[in-house]
């Protein structure tokens, strides 16, 4: 019964929402074959809203996580992949501003890739440069963050093809994601994968969503209320670090749900196949997220 109320609320979204607002037409993939259980390869038009995301360190762009192309001018993201804490002399966070956003200057975008890097493929998109960085205004903490969220503005519209298109943001307020135990969502990127580093290649893996229970043994400071769930792997394959999006299909349209926030990790970098990964739901920032990324 809970389903059937939730797919008519969603209907009404549809035509509410994403749907209405389809000048970016979000959330359709061209290919949605062979998208199968396990840490699969995904193909090069499979959620072609991953946008991998390199920050400029002294010498070189290194990886900083995945973000998702919202529209032609925006990447929503986690903030901590375009931030930096703020610590003071005392090793505190500065309490007035737990964050600081990197210049844009320094942040570089790929999108429309299979490797994360885009190496001599054909149709890659590259965005040399952000035109502004905005960080949500309660980003706040570590462990979890709360409110990681960021929104990176791109000046020259991206040109939308097969291998790049935007995603929908969830936002229907169904609360209690523990009403959603067993969904699917599939996590992508090109996180820390079984042998400890970067997966050059695109991946998916199918992630279900967990009771708060099971989270709440998992993560110490999880609280029903938070807007924060859990989701885990299926034994086989899990999300690891830098693997932020998750994404979830309903009627055919694909939804940013979720934002990764804790993993359990062994010493070697590995991600527990067994832990669930704790995630920060996207739904209650929908409207920063709508009101914030007008061009
Ligand atoms: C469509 O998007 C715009 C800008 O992102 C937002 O202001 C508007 O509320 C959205 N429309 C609906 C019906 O949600
Ligand atoms: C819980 O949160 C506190 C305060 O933010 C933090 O110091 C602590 O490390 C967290 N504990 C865990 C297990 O993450
Ligand atoms: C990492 O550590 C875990 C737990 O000790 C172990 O099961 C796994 O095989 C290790 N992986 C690598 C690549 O060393």
């Amino acid at each position: 019964m809970k389903k059937f109320i939730f797919c008519a609320l969603f209907v009404t979204l549809i035509q509410n929402n994403c749907a209405l607002n389809v000048s970016s037409n979000c959330g359709v993939m061209s290919d949605s074959f062979g998208l199968i259980q396990g840490g699969l390869l995904s193909g090069k038009n499979q959620f072609p809203w991953l946008t991998n995301i390199f920050t400029k360190q002294t010498l070189a762009y290194i990886f900083a996580g995945s973000g998702s192309l919202i529209s032609h001018h925006y990447v929503l993201c986690a903030a901590n992949s375009v931030a930096y804490e703020n610590y003071l002399e005392n090793g505190q966070l500065n309490p007035e501003r737990n964050y600081r956003p990197l210049s844009g200057k320094s942040i570089k975008l790929i999108l429309g890739s299979e490797h994360y890097k885009g190496n001599n493929e054909p149709d890659v998109t590259i965005v040399e440069v952000v035109q502004k960085v905005i960080l949500h205004p309660n980003l706040k903490g570590t462990k979890p963050r709360i409110a990681n969220i960021a929104l990176l503005k791109i000046k020259r519209p991206i040109t939308f093809s097969d291998s790049v298109k935007p995603v929908c943001i969830w936002n229907l307020n169904d609360n209690q994601m523990s009403n959603h135990n067993n969904m699917i969502m599939y996590s992508v990127g090109h996180g820390i994968d079984e042998t400890g580093s970067i997966s050059f290649l695109r991946k998916h893996a199918i992630m279900t969503i967990q009771k708060d229970e099971v989270c709440k043994r998992f993560y110490r400071n999880f609280s029903t209320d938070s807007g924060f769930f859990c989701a885990r792997g299926n034994g086989m394959a899990t999300a690891c670090r830098h693997d932020k999006v998750l994404y979830v299909k309903i009627d055919g349209y694909w939804f940013l749900r979720g934002m990764s926030s804790m993993f359990k990790r062994f010493q070697n970098g590995t991600c527990s196949l067994n832990a669930p990964v704790l995630y920060e739901d996207i739904e209650p920032y929908s409207s920063w997220i709508n009101s914030n990324s007008v061009f």
